[in-house]
């Protein structure tokens, strides 16, 4: 396995295949321990004597034919990578036919064809067709597919592949085979197929374009009733394609199954997407509210990429971003326009901030269109995703919605059937709109957060107001140019009244805002009474780290006077963030003293907790006090004890504070809380079970225990449990006995209270999570179970993995280890939880380094091998 040694790609050694592939059609004769697969492969070559070489790992080569011809040994050379076809050189084309064993059963790392209880399934993106035949697995090969599939009918009744069904038969023997035709051209890792005992629900609907199409979303088993939800999410994700973006489907058939074994969370093959379990089933009784929300974001996620992905695909790994960030933004506007837009945005930069702040300030930082790689399943990254979304939604916002569209259209229609590059993308909307934006494609070549330093000055003699910003590079990229930052802004009087734009400025006006593009911008105002309060960053237009010290009265008053919703919760988190800071030891600018401050806080909560007209679920939203993650990234040296120790302090001194009021929020969103998924319903409980996880601080657990007893849905029960757990209320280990109990035989259950045991904020949770992996619930196959345990402790438990005598970093390292051999995807998902590293004090550092040290020794996977090289050794 160990791969430490081969060279890395780079993205400015891309060369265009000299052979490519226009046909394809693919027999597979299916079988759970063993499978064989006929490839027959129409290619065609455009360099004159180029080498015939396909990509193929762990295949059993059994036959190989050239134009009707079987080949020779010395025609051709297989090694560990692939093969080598001396016979095809000199050709312009031919017909390669070759014939391969695979073990689906075997094949843990979840990547080619493999096996998920009584189902057989594929994983493609990014390299995993080459386990499944030769081929030139690369996303500028686009051919059409011709699949059919073969086997025993009582094992595998449902037999599906990408595209349309053209014909089935039965085979005579026990055996039945189903042919399926993909006509678009489309690169191999979008190819798939799954076969097995599979119940649907389904529904026909006609498109926008009159295309007459059915809607169906399958599940192992013969109970597909919880597939309901995410079916109906497929029928809104097309719609709203259609309307918001004029896209319509292209295929008779959209075919989704869901997985109890699955790496990621879900795959856009074309016509046939596969999603992990998590993201399909659901109802009330099984799934919360969080749950639900999350299907219906991925079921359009994953939708959304028959377009940008899927229509129009990659030139190449490096520009993996052209199709997550701008889908990711597709499915946050698709969110945002369904439910409410104010509470995505928060989500959204909630999560950016925590995390992809931190990756990018880390040891695991790169740039969002990265120059190279080792092993390409590395880059499925926040920075990938999130990033690249925030950089599609700043083009967004400097174009304006119809532009924007303009632009989005040109793109899909100038590389329809095409791979395409970012370049590609920026020459599309520069061309539609007449704004050249090609400038943009340098957030894409440089890691790090940008900061915008802004200095403000009022001049009470003449009422000019003055703000400078400066645009400093990242700490951890100190040579970076600056960037084009569009950036929205209002001022207040003091009489709460918006004041108009700036008088004068010297940057570049875009719809709603200005578009910075120097180092320096200075905007002036005249004419002010008095010295106005500024929020800045609105809406967090662009993904930058704002510095400007301010008064806890201000932030304070900006939640009072500002319209935004984002801008509101995030002057509000702005003051607890400075409220933990100072707690934990750090110097905050402008936060004067730290009880007044806490104070301030503590007033701003009580009014939003007392203000009968606020929204339930923004409410909630403020009452998450920032995570660790958070505090982590916004200190030089992080001392993780001090974080978890201040947040867990201000918690429950801010809980104190308002006992009466959560109480009574508790008491009296019970009846709007009680069910249904309607946006009012969840935002009821999103507010109910927040004030009651304060609660739960201060009450002994009185009121998750009444909670417990009365909870009908998942959503209030996991509120109940997770407040009894983690409160250590007595109960507790009542609760989660029965519960266990009740959920033993549901995985995705399971998971969630194997969850809550692992991130209960406690050093002794690490010994709880031990006896966990020793125990029977513990499936290292299964990427949810590893997650629900060893990545919850990992990635939210920072008590627990800081732990002062390192255990938790020598736990999780072994972890790491020992899933490199199962799954090499997960376990290099579980080392990042390392990448702040550089930045801990020397002793978590010291700590760290001492239980990754016999990592490095070990033979290891080139996904672990890779990120391993790029920690601190
Ligand atoms: N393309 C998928 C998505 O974002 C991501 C994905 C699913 C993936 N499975 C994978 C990426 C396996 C790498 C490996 O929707
Ligand atoms: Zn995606």
């Amino acid at each position: 396995m160990s791969d430490t040694a081969s060279p890395p790609i780079r993205l400015a050694e891309y060369r265009p295949p000299a052979w490519t592939i226009t046909d394809v059609a693919l027999v597979f004769d299916l079988g759970r321990e063993s499978s064989e697969v006929e490839a027959t492969l129409m290619l065609r070559c455009d360099a004159p004597e180029a080498t015939l070489r396909l990509d193929g790992e762990d295949l059993e080569l059994l036959a190989i034919e050239l134009d009707g011809r079987a080949l020779a040994a010395e025609d051709y050379t297989q090694d560990a990578t692939g093969l080598v076809v001396h016979a095809a050189r000199g050709f312009d084309s031919c017909l390669l036919r070759t014939r391969v064993r695979v073990l689906p059963a075997a094949n843990t790392r979840l990547e080619g064809l493999y096996t998920s209880g009584s189902l057989l399934l594929t994983q493609c993106e990014a390299e995993g067709f080459r386990r499944i035949t030769f081929f030139v697995d690369r996303p500028d090969v686009q051919a059409r597919w011709r699949t059919t599939l073969r086997a025993e009918r009582a094992r595998y009744p449902v037999l599906l592949a990408g595209g349309d069904r053209v014909a089935e038969r039965d085979l005579g023997d026990g055996r039945h085979e189903a042919e399926w035709h993909n006509p678009h051209p489309t690169p191999c890792y979008l190819f798939a197929l799954a076969a097995g005992p599979m119940a649907r629900v389904s529904k026909a609907i006609t498109g926008a374009d009159g295309r007459a199409i059915e809607l169906n979303v399958w599940v192992e088993g013969d109970d597909a009733e919880p597939c309901r939800y995410a079916l109906g999410a497929v029928e809104r994700a097309l719609r709203w394609d259609e309307s918001r973006f004029g896209r319509c489907y292209d295929l008779g058939v959209f075919n989704v199954v869901a997985a109890q074994d699955f790496t990621m969370g879900a795959m856009e093959n074309k016509g046939l997407n596969i999603f992990n379990a998590r993201y399909i089933l659901a109802d009330e009784r099984t799934a919360t509210d969080a749950d639900f929300m999350g299907i219906e974001s991925v079921v359009g996620h994953e939708y959304f990429h028959n377009w940008s992905g899927n229509r129009v695909t990659l030139r190449d790994w490096f520009q993996l971003s052209l199709k997550e960030g701008l889908t990711v933004f597709r499915d946050q506007e698709f969110t945002a326009d369904l439910h409410s837009r104010d509470l995505k945005r928060i989500d959204d930069v909630r999560l950016l901030r925590a995390r992809q702040f931190a990756e990018d300030a880390g040891a695991l930082a790169h740039p969002v269109r990265p120059a190279e790689y080792r092993e390409i399943n590395n880059f499925y990254t926040l920075t990938i995703y999130e990033k690249g979304a925030e950089i599609v939604r700043m083009l967004h916002s400097r174009l304006g919605e119809a532009a924007f569209r303009a632009g989005m259209d040109r793109y899909f229609a100038d590389n329809d059937g095409r791979s395409a590059t970012l370049e590609d993308f920026y020459a599309a909307h520069s061309a539609a709109t007449g704004i050249d934006c090609a400038d943009m494609l340098a957030w894409y070549a440089q890691a790090g957060t940008p900061v915008l330093d802004v200095e403000r000055s009022f001049d009470p003699s003449t009422g000019g107001y003055t703000l400078v910003l400066r645009q400093r590079p990242p700490a951890n990229v100190p040579h970076a140019a600056p960037l084009p930052i569009p950036f929205r802004l209002a001022l207040y009087a003091p009489d709460g009244r918006a004041l108009p734009p700036p008088a004068t400025h010297d940057a570049e006006p875009i719809p709603d805002g200005l578009l910075l593009r120097h180092a320096t911008h200075t905007l002036r105002w005249q004419g002010l009474d008095a010295e106005p309060l500024p929020v800045l960053n609105r809406g967090f237009a662009a993904p930058i780290r704002l510095r400007m010290p301010m008064r806890p009265e201000e932030r304070a008053r900006i939640v009072q006077v500002e319209s935004d919703g984002f801008a509101r919760w995030d002057a509000l988190q702005h003051l607890a963030l400075d409220v933990l800071l100072a707690r934990a030891g750090e110097s905050v600018d402008g936060l004067g003293d730290v009880d007044a401050a806490e104070a301030a806080l503590s007033a701003a909560l009580g009014a939003l907790l007392a203000d009968t007209q606020a929204h339930p679920a923004f409410v909630a939203e403020c009452l998450a006090l920032p995570d660790f993650d958070t505090l982590a990234d916004a200190v030089d040296v992080v001392d993780p004890g001090a974080l978890v120790a201040a947040r867990e302090r201000l918690g429950l001194s801010l809980a104190a504070a308002h006992r009466e009021a959560l109480q009574r929020h508790v008491d009296a969103l019970r009846a709007d809380a009680r069910g249904g998924l309607d946006d009012a319903a969840m935002a009821a409980r999103s507010l109910r079970h927040a004030a009651l996880a304060w609660l739960s601080r201060v009450d002994g657990g009185a009121a998750a225990r009444r909670l417990w007893a009365d909870a009908g849905s998942m959503t209030e029960r996991m509120a109940a449990l997770r407040a009894l757990l983690h409160a250590k209320a007595d109960g507790a280990p009542a609760a989660r006995e029965a519960f266990a109990r009740e959920f033993a035989d549901h995985a995705l259950v399971t998971d969630k209270w194997l969850a809550v045991v692992a991130t209960r904020p406690a050093t002794d949770a690490l010994d709880d999570v031990e006896a966990l992996v020793a125990g029977p619930c513990w499936h290292p196959t299964n990427p949810n179970r590893v997650r629900a345990i060893v990545g919850s402790l990992a990635r939210l438990n920072p008590a627990a993995f800081h732990r002062g005598d390192g255990a938790g970093y020598r736990f999780v390292a072994a972890q790491v280890q020992a899933m490199d051999a199962i799954n090499p995807q997960v376990a290099a998902r579980l080392l990042g939880a390392f990448e702040g590293l550089p930045r801990w004090t020397v002793a978590a550092r010291e700590l760290a380094l001492a239980a990754l040290a016999p990592m490095r020794s070990a033979a290891l996977s080139r996904d672990v091998a890779e990120l391993l090289g790029r920690l601190p050794a």
